[in-house]
């Protein structure tokens, strides 16, 4: 087990990848909390895992709102003690030309993908300081290494994500906080089910493997950072991209 004794704090952890990660760390030894704006799903997910023992909890949280940040990091200490690993995953996606898109839009992408993921570093870091050290993983994207049309704000958020690691990579390692980032490839998970078939199929021809990736996929790398295999990797941005950057 890579992560027997930890407590990891998982934003978006109620779909997709965050819920991936959620059922893979607990596999691991980990407690977790999963924190979402998603409630039905959060409380669904911590009911199915605590069903031999408490390693779940579901929290409540609007990653754009530092009270709820800090109430989930408050949350984490009170019910398991201290946090040990942040999984920083909450996102959402757009799809727009860039002339005709509202600025709310931008703002609102920007809020969720970026000021999301540095609250929540903020209030992780403090527990963390306190706990002798940590791991936080961003989810970033490829979109945080290239351009697409129409996703300037997601790309941006993202581009954002990758820079921000490495910044409190740095800040932080002589803490014993390390910080990294997962950057996917497109991932079968709801956040593409706004894309039509067409679209699908032409995304898959992006991935030299031939084919879009699992959420699995992304939750693997994201325990190899979270756990002591990686104590010499910091600031990084893993690409989980089935060869789409290496093109
Ligand atoms: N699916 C892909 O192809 C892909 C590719 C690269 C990166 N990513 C990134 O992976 C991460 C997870 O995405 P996913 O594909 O699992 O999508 P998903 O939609 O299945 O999961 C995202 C979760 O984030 C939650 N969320 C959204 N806004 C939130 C907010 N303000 N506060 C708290 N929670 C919020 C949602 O409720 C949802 O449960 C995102 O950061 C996304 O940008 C996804």
């Amino acid at each position: 087990m890579k992560l027997a004794g930890k407590v990891a704090v998982i934003t978006g952890g109620a779909s997709g990848i965050g819920e991936s990660t959620a059922r893979l760390m607990v596999e691991e030894g980990a407690k977790v909390v999963i924190a979402d704006m998603s409630d039905e799903l959060g409380t669904q997910l911590a009911h199915e895992l605590n069903q031999a023992n408490k390693v779940a909890t579901y929290v409540h949280v609007d990653v754009t709102n530092e009270t709820e940040v800090q109430h989930m990091i408050n949350e984490a200490l009170s019910i398991f003690g201290k946090v040990d690993i942040l999984f920083n995953n909450a996102g959402i996606g757009s799809l727009s030309p860039s002339a005709e898109l509202p600025y709310e839009e931008w703002r609102k992408v920007i809020a969720v993908n970026l000021d999301g993921v540095f609250l929540a570093a903020k209030h992780a870091i403090a527990a963390m300081q306190k706990n002798g050290g940590g791991s936080i993983i961003n989810t970033a994207s490829i979109l945080g290494h290239v351009g697409q049309a129409q996703t300037a704000p997601y790309t941006a958020s993202k581009g954002g994500v990758v820079n921000l690691t490495r910044a409190l990579a740095v800040e932080y390692a002589k803490e014993n906080i390390r910080v990294n980032a997962v950057c996917p490839g497109y991932i079968e998970t709801p956040l593409l089910n706004q894309l039509d078939d067409e679209m699908k199929n032409h995304l898959i021809s992006l991935h030299p493997i031939g084919r879009l990736g699992r959420a699995e996929e992304v939750a693997k790398a994201v325990i190899f950072l979270a756990s002591d295999d990686a104590s010499f990797v910091t600031g990084a941005n893993l690409l989980v991209d089935g060869g789409y950057t290496a093109q």
